[in-house]
Parts: C-alpha cells; structure tokens; sequence
C-alpha cells in the first residue's frame, strides 16, 4: 500500500508533528509513504517526494510544514481537479491524508466522491472546522496571543493607556476568545457577536471612571461594528481611531498578523497532531475513508467529510459573558 500526505491552506503549528506521526505510523503498517509538496498545487503538478521514518526526523518541534503549503485556485478548476487525479492514477497512491482548514477539507471531499480514499485532518489556527472541538495549530496560536497580551500590558500599565490588539479570524472569533479571556482583556469583539463602536467607546471610558487606568482591547480580524463603514478596512484600527477620537484615553494598536501562525507547537498541539496522525493512518489501512479526524472529548472519531459544510460552533458566548465579568 501506498499513501500520499499533504498539507494544504494557511500551515498551523503542528503540521509536522502530523506528517512525523502519519510516517511513523504508516511504517508500522509496512505501508509506503509521499508527501505531496505544496499542497494542491503539487498534487496537479505531480510534485512527490517518498518520505521514510529518517526523512521526519528532527521536526516535531518544527511550526509551518516541511511538505510546504499552498492555497490552489487551479484545484478550484476541472483541468487542475482532472490532473490530479491523473497524478495520483500514474503515482499508484492508494489513499491520502490531507492535513488543513475547511477548505482544504472540502478538497479532500471533492478527490473521494471522484474515487480517491482519503481521510482528513483538520488544521487550521482560526478553529473553525465543525465537529472537532479542536483543530491542529489552535492551542500554540491562542498561546502567542496571550504571550503577546502579557507584554502589551506591561507597557499599558505602564503609561495608563488603552491597547487595542487585533488578531487572526477571518469568519471566526475563537483566536480572539480564547486568547482574550486567558490575557485578561476588558473587551474582545468576535464577527459572532455584533457591537457598535459607539458602544465600545462607552464601555472603555466607563472602565476608566470606575479607576481602571489601563484597558486591553482585543479585536477578531472578522469582526465588523455595525456602525462602521462598509466594506471595513482593519477592525482593530477603526476602534483604536474611534478610542483616539473619544480622547478620554490615550490608545496604541498593535496588528498581530502572521505572528501567531508560526513558531514551535505547544504540547498539546503536537500530541493532538500526532494522535489525528495515526487515527487517519489507521482508517486508511482499515480500509475506512471520506472522513476527518475529530476530537470529541478525550476521543478522536472519524466525521463525514460532508459534514465540513455545517456550521462551526466553536466559540461560546457564554466565555464571552464570562470574559466580561471577570475583566471589570
Ligand atoms: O485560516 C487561517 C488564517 O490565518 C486566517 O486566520 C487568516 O485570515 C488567513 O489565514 C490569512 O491567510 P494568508 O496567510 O493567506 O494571508
């Protein structure tokens, strides 16, 4: 047996501690393993590499992906979709796992309806694939949030200001919720829940007449306040515009960015990866597929590929309520 790996999307700390396992695991079978570089697009280009037990050696501790990544729009089009499976036909792959978000889910969705056996494996820092309550890449992220809060406070303390911080989440605030709760922020603004600027406004201000002479503001990338403009530029930087216009306190904003999509995983995301590696391994050999790997509990289980087009529910607003409570 034959099994092709690949990493597609926005990389997640972890991916390589998946693709390690995914190796280690298959060896055990006394299955063959390639890796697929860049994704997608070197699935149409034919672009495989074998990949043995020494080839992973030396990367658990590694963010990004050793088999790089790639968002493909050729994998969009019939051409792409028609070439790939003629790759996977010439390279005699018997079944794939595929580590990214949705997206690329949807991907690996796509290749088994045309008859490839895959399993999923999903990755993704924004936590937003339905029916795992966590993906690869989401604790180490959540973790550079807070390690980026603690330092923002120390200068916000430091000269009585207030901080807005904007972080990644394109549809989801689960980044911003998570990261924001555990660094103590005053406000987090999620795309899940609608505020106003105005609102915002009111409720720094008020913390700074209850005595609180420092604020952190932390701002989903998704998020858009309902009385701001339409398509809106950066969130984080209308609510820092709009905390500067009130005047009451002096504000600096800070754009996490691509910083939190890198550096080593967490614990955590390097076991969960490592146990989603050899669940899809397993079920492959088993002769099980069109499913991804979820965490359910203490369990991982597989989930209909189908089921990536639910809607998430990740984020709990009742940890938003909490988060409100215990930052005032
Ligand atoms: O999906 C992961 C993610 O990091 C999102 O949070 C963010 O909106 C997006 O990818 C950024 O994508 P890119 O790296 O392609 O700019």
């Amino acid at each position: 047996m034959k099994l092709g790996l690949l990493t597609s999307g926005g990389d997640a700390p972890g991916m390589n501690a998946a693709i390690r396992a995914a190796v280690r695991c298959a060896t055990e079978h006394g299955v063959e393993c390639y890796g697929v570089l860049r994704g997608y697009k070197g699935l149409i280009e034919g672009d495989l590499i074998p990949l043995d037990n020494r080839a992973v050696g030396g990367i658990i501790e590694r963010g990004g992906t050793i088999l790089r990544s790639a968002r493909s729009k050729a994998f969009l089009e019939t051409e792409g979709q028609a070439s790939a499976l003629k790759r996977i036909r010439e390279h005699r792959i018997d079944g794939l796992v595929i580590v990214g978000g949705n997206g690329s889910l949807r991907g690996a969705r796509w290749l088994e309806s045309h008859g490839v056996p895959v399993v999923g494996i999903p990755a993704s820092i924004d936590n937003d694939v339905p029916k795992t309550q966590m993906s690869i890449g989401v604790d180490t992220a959540v973790n550079s949030v807070v390690d980026a809060l603690d330092r923002l406070r120390d200068t916000a303390i430091a000269h009585d200001r207030a901080f807005v911080l904007e972080v990644m989440g394109r549809d989801s605030g689960y980044i911003a919720l998570a990261g924001g709760l555990a660094g103590g922020a005053e406000v987090i603004l999620l795309p899940e829940s609608s505020r106003t600027l105005a609102d915002v406004v009111a409720e720094v201000c008020e913390g700074v007449k209850k005595g609180k002479r420092h604020s952190i503001i932390v701002v989903a990338e998704g998020f858009s306040p309902s009385d701001g403009p339409e398509p809106s530029p950066s969130p984080g930087r209308l609510v820092a515009e709009a905390l500067e216009a009130n005047g009451t306190v002096d504000t600096r904003l800070t754009i996490l960015g691509h910083l939190q999509r890198g550096g080593s995983p967490s614990a955590f995301d390097r076991i969960l990866a490592s146990r989603f590696a050899q669940a899809a391994v397993n079920w492959l050999v088993e002769g099980r597929s069109g499913v991804y790997t979820a965490l359910r509990g203490e369990r991982i289980e597989p989930v209909p590929l189908a089921d990536v087009e639910n809607a998430c529910g990740n984020v709990d607003l009742g940890l938003l309520r909490l988060a409100g409570i215990v930052a005032h």
